[in-house]
Parts: structure tokens; C-alpha cells; sequence
């Protein structure tokens, strides 16, 4: 049996207004993880569609995304980074998945509920499967780590399950076929640091977000200082100074939220920020604060909007990636036809 080697996944949305969120949630740590594992990162654009998207749009986002990935630091070279619909075995084995996965299960995901809102007989099919899909993108490369946000918490325990149900409906077949006891990894999911959920600027009990009406909600990736500053200078706060001690961030969701970028954006625990700044007024601590994220995305920002003039670069290492991704992924695809007894050349 070939020993389920340990692969980093991980998959970003091109749906544009890339955020602080994305970017000290999910792709800082994306970068991070580059020197200790393999690494795939994925430019999801059929997730994308499960939401109707202009396609000159998704274009641009696709590439904007794709030179946001290599302006924060992630390597082409030495990593695999992709755009989802280049490799055709993710909808492959998402169809697979969503026979494996039980309605119950999708049932229960409240980013459908959220997202569907009141009007769910008019959201697509593809909106109520993603979570099969989002399985078939991990599975697909068997990947034992994924980076992400707090809010793919229950898409990731999802794709546990279906890696289990998938494992024990076939368990006498993976074995015969030489696959030992389990053909699929429980995947783990890496969820943390200080910024595992970053909010909005204006509500600190709402998650930041591209789709937020208010772009004062959010710090773009691709705003520059003076944006920075205005956002910050406007963001909610209350009256009363810093706390010295974290417990008395725990009924203060705006400065408990500030100061969770601050300290993802200098790489300090919370408990050091407060060290630091306890007793401050926000006044003063939004400067330290905008200096920071100005000194963090500026150059992030000019990095991205120069790659993104070069679409035949950014076109290569997409293609690139896509045939890298692909051999990997169709290898387990057979696998995955044999167990099911699928016949094929
Ligand atoms: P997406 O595109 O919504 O978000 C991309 C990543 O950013 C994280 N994130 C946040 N982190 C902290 N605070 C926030 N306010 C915030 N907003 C977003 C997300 O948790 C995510 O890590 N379903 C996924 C994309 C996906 C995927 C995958 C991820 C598709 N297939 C396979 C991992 C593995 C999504 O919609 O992310």
C-alpha cells in the first residue's frame, strides 16, 4: 500500500474584493505552510458559478486572484497554484461525493442557509452540492492539511465524513485492491492564530465579507494608504480605552476584532498587543494600526496590480499548474473507479 503522503490543499473563491480577511485568514497562512509541506492552492471558479458570474468578470478575477496568491508570497514554481476548472477530475469526483454524501448531511451546512436565505427554491443546485465539490478539491489530491478560515469549519468536517463513508462503503475493495484499510485521508483542518475570523469594520458581530454593500466593511488587498487610513479612522469602536487583560475583550467585539488584526498583521499573540497598547485610546492604536496594515498590503497591492498587467504570465503558471494538479488527480481518480467498479481503459 502506498503510504498516504502528507499535501496541503487549499482553495479561494475568484469572486473579486479580496479582503484582510482572506488574506491573514487563509492566504498568509497559505505562505507560511510552504516550507514545511507540497502544497496546492486552488483558484475555485466553479464554486464560483454557483453564483451567477459575469464571465468577463470572472476572467479578471481569476487572474486577480491568481497574482494576489503570488503577491503575498506564494511560489509557482515550487508549489502548484491553479484555476479549478482546468482539471476536470474535481467535477468528477464531486459527482462521486454526491452520491456518497447524504442530503441530511448538506442539509445541515449554514453557509447554504445563510447564503440561500429565504429564497431557497430559487438558488441553484450547484449552491446546495458545493460542499461535495469542496471534498472532491481536498480528496482529489488526498491532502492531509487545510488552511482556511473559521468559516469552512463545517465544510471541512463534511469532507471527514465523506472520506469516512466513502472508506467504510468500500472497505473490502480498498483492501483488495491493495489501498490498505482506508483509501482517503481524514483531512485536518488548520484554523488558527488571531485572525481566524476577522469582522467587519462596521459591526463587529459580522463576519468581514466581499459580497458586505459597504466597502467601508473591509480592508481591500488592493487599497491603498490612504484607503486604509480612512477605513480604519471610520471602523466602529466603543468608548472606553484598550483593556490590559484579553477576558475583557470577550464583551467588546469591534476592539477584540482590531486588535486580532493587529496582532496577525505583526505575528503577536493578542495578549502581547495588549500588553503593548492596554490603556491606549483607539485613536492612538488605529494609527499604530494603519501603519501596520499599510506597511503589510502596500506592497501586496503594487505587487498585484503590476502581475495583473501580465496575463500571459499569469496564464502560464495557471496552465502550468493545471498539468501538475492533473497528473495527481488523475491518478486517484482511477483509484477511485476501480473501487467503485467502474470499467475503464
Ligand atoms: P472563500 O473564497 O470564501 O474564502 C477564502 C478563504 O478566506 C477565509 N476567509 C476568512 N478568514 C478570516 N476572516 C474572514 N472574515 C474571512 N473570510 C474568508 C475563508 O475561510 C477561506 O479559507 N469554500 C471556500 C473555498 C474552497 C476551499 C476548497 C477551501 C473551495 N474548495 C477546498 C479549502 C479547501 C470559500 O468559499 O472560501
Amino acid at each position: 500500500m502506498a503510504a498516504i503522503q502528507e499535501r496541503v490543499f487549499s482553495g479561494v473563491q475568484p469572486t473579486g474584493n479580496l479582503h484582510l480577511g482572506n488574506y491573514l485568514g487563509a492566504i498568509k497562512r497559505f505562505v507560511e505552510l510552504q516550507a514545511r509541506y507540497d502544497c496546492i492552492y486552488c483558484v475555485v471558479d466553479l464554486h464560483a458559478i454557483t453564483v451567477w458570474q459575469d464571465p468577463e468578470e470572472l476572467t479578471r478575477n481569476i487572474r486577480e486572484l491568481t497574482a494576489a496568491f503570488i503577491a503575498c508570497g506564494i511560489d509557482p514554481k515550487r508549489h502548484i497554484v491553479f484555476n479549478q476548472s482546468q482539471v476536470a477530475e474535481h467535477a468528477e469526483l464531486a459527482w462521486v461525493f454526491s452520491c456518497v454524501a447524504r442530503m441530511g448531511w448538506l442539509n445541515r451546512m449554514t453557509q447554504f442557509k445563510e447564503k440561500a436565505g429565504k429564497d431557497r427554491e430559487n438558488v441553484s443546485v450547484g449552491l446546495f452540492a458545493y460542499p461535495c465539490l469542496m471534498a472532491a478539491d481536498i480528496l482529489a489530491y488526498r491532502a492531509t492539511h487545510v488552511p482556511v478560515g473559521e468559516d469552512q469549519k463545517q465544510h471541512l468536517e463534511l469532507t471527514r465524513d465523506i472520506a469516512q463513508k466513502f472508506n467504510n462503503d468500500f472497505a473490502a475493495r480498498i483492501k483488495a485492491l491493495g489501498h490498505g484499510e482506508a483509501y482517503f485521508p481524514l483531512t485536518e483542518p488548520l484554523i488558527s492564530g488571531p485572525a481566524t475570523r476577522v469582522m467587519s469594520l462596521r459591526d463587529g458581530t459580522k463576519k468581514m465579507s466581499k459580497s458586505d454593500a459597504s466597502d467601508y466593511s473591509r480592508i481591500n488587498l488592493t487599497d491603498d494608504a490612504d484607503a486604509i487610513a480612512q477605513k480604519f479612522k471610520k471602523a466602529k469602536t466603543d468608548p472606553h480605552p484598550l483593556p490590559g487583560d484579553e477576558k475583557e475583550l470577550e464583551q467588546r467585539p469591534e476592539a477584540e476584532n482590531l486588535v486580532g488584526i493587529y496582532a496577525a498583521l505583526v505575528d503577536h499573540t493578542k495578549a502581547e498587543v495588549l500588553a503593548e497598547f492596554g490603556g491606549a485610546q483607539f485613536s492612538r492604536f488605529k494609527e499604530a494600526l494603519t501603519e501596520r496594515a499599510v506597511a503589510k498590503l502596500g506592497p501586496i497591492g503594487a505587487e498585484m496590480k503590476r502581475l495583473v498587467q501580465d496575463t500571459a504570465y499569469i496564464d502560464q503558471v495557471l496552465v502550468g499548474g493545471a498539468d501538475r494538479a492533473r497528473k495527481i488527480a488523475a491518478e486517484t481518480m482511477k483509484a477511485v473507479k476501480d473501487i467503485c467498479g467502474f470499467v475503464r481503459a
